[in-house]
């Protein structure tokens, strides 16, 4: 019934870094520039093409560590406090992809300035991590509101008085021999750097399978997850519930398998919501939940811009959509709102209610039973999924708060651990 589901790796990690970079404007676009620059500096030191990937890759995802957008905005202030946590967060979060763990030490290592490395400092990793480094600092140095070639000479300045210092004086000749076209500070500053990265940078001919696809998604619903203790491991659990779900509708194997993944992905928009709102301990207000209103438009429109994923952006990104029409964003109507989408939000209620939150703990089964029914009888949820859940509450709840445990597990461990 479904085609069979492939990506192009450039455009899922392209996508990523996008999706990560999205939370406010002086943000935008800084690990793909990061990793423009980078790039262009492995090809100038001829490296071989194994290693330009990943000083690619590493660039692209580089501040994945940087959990909450207040973070992120205090790396890119050039605030020096904390800026080992992200590096050790991302290293681990790298680790625990195949795709990326082989550039886990260059994201480590991205903030090391040049005398700290112990000598001999003639090793690749050195040489690489350095290129992160002078890439990261640049980009955040750049003032977006002037125009590029206006300030690049104020640049040169900047970086040559880290020369010997922080960045290897190799490195910043390098950088001088790069950027003495025009043409580089024009790319770099392009609105349309996506597109240009996308088309000539690497990993084109790479192609992802569904299990692949499903690595990354459990890499992206983490960083979703874990901006907050209060959601750490809400990801999982609406994934663990609608497959359950998907299962007992009669859904076909890859079909479960694409409900998981829309399960992990359904809240990715949430990137681009402050913790300040995410963690409110009371009720929103009218403004704070018109930002928050915003998430699932992201996760619509990140997940379906990576050729692909359609039918998974349409799953997991309609989870507050309601059969009455009066759902958030997109306002769709019942006859709009497929099987999977119907089952996802009935997955995310069901898990919303059962998990603590800063203003009430998890409620008992039979109460989220009551709400469901509720629901589902005023024609805002199906009542045949409700029906189908309840039928099996049991044996899904069991099912949703083992893998939220195993969440719960690594987060203690990776993350709230190195805090
Ligand atoms: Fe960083
Ligand atoms: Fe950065
Ligand atoms: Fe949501």
């Amino acid at each position: 019934m479904y085609p069979k589901i492939s990506v192009n790796l450039g455009n899922l990690v392209l996508s990523l870094s996008d999706a990560l970079d999205l939370a406010f404007s002086s943000l935008a676009m800084h690990q793909q520039r990061t990793a423009f620059i980078a790039w262009e500096l492995g090809k100038r030191a001829k490296l071989e093409e194994k290693r330009i990937e990943n000083v690619f890759i590493a660039g692209l995802l580089h501040d994945i560590g940087a959990l909450s957008i207040e973070e992120k905005k205090s790396l890119h202030d050039n605030e020096t406090t904390a800026t080992e946590q992200h590096c050790i967060r991302g290293q681990h979060l790298f680790k625990s992809n195949p795709w990326l763990a082989p550039c886990a030490d260059l994201v480590r290592y991205h903030h090391r300035g040049w005398v700290t490395w112990e000598e001999p400092r003639d090793a690749p990793e050195v040489f690489d991590s350095q290129l992160l480094f002078l890439a990261d600092y640049l980009e955040r140095q750049i003032d977006r509101k002037t125009y590029i070639l206006h300030q690049d000479q104020a640049l040169y300045s900047r970086l040559k008085e880290l020369a010997d210092k922080q960045i290897s004086s190799e490195i910043v000749d390098l950088f001088l021999e790069v950027s003495h076209r025009e043409e580089f500070w024009l790319d770099l500053t392009s609105p349309r750097l996506y597109s240009l990265l996308l088309h000539n940078g690497p990993f084109q001919t790479i192609e992802v399978d569904i299990n692949n696809i499903a690595i990354f998604a459990k890499l992206l619903s983490m960083i979703v997850d874990f901006k907050s203790p209060f959601t750490a491991t809400h990801s999982s659990g609406v994934a663990q519930c609608s497959m359950h779900l998907a299962e007992i509708v009669g859904m076909s194997e890859t079909e479960v398998k694409l409900m998981e993944v829309a399960g992990l992905l359904h809240d990715l928009g949430k990137l681009v919501v402050p913790n300040s709102i995410l963690e409110k301990p009371a009720g929103l207000t009218h403004a704070e939940m018109a930002v928050m209103k915003q998430h699932t438009y992201h996760t619509f429109s990140i997940l379906s811009t990576i050729g692909g994923l359609q039918m998974i952006a349409e799953w997991g990104a309609y989870h507050h959509e309601r059969l009455d029409g009066k759902g958030y964003p997109f306002k769709r109507e019942a006859h709009e709102i497929n099987l999977g989408a119907r089952i996802m939000a009935v997955s995310d209620i069901f898990t919303a209610l059962a998990e603590d939150r800063p203003y009430r703990k998890g409620m008992k089964t039979e109460n989220i039973i009551n709400i469901l029914q509720e629901q589902a009888s005023h024609g805002i949820q199906d009542p045949h999924i409700v029906r189908l859940l309840l039928e099996n509450i049991e044996e899904v709840r069991q099912s949703v708060t083992e893998r939220q445990e195993q969440a719960r597990h690594y987060y203690q461990t990776e993350v709230e651990k190195s805090e």
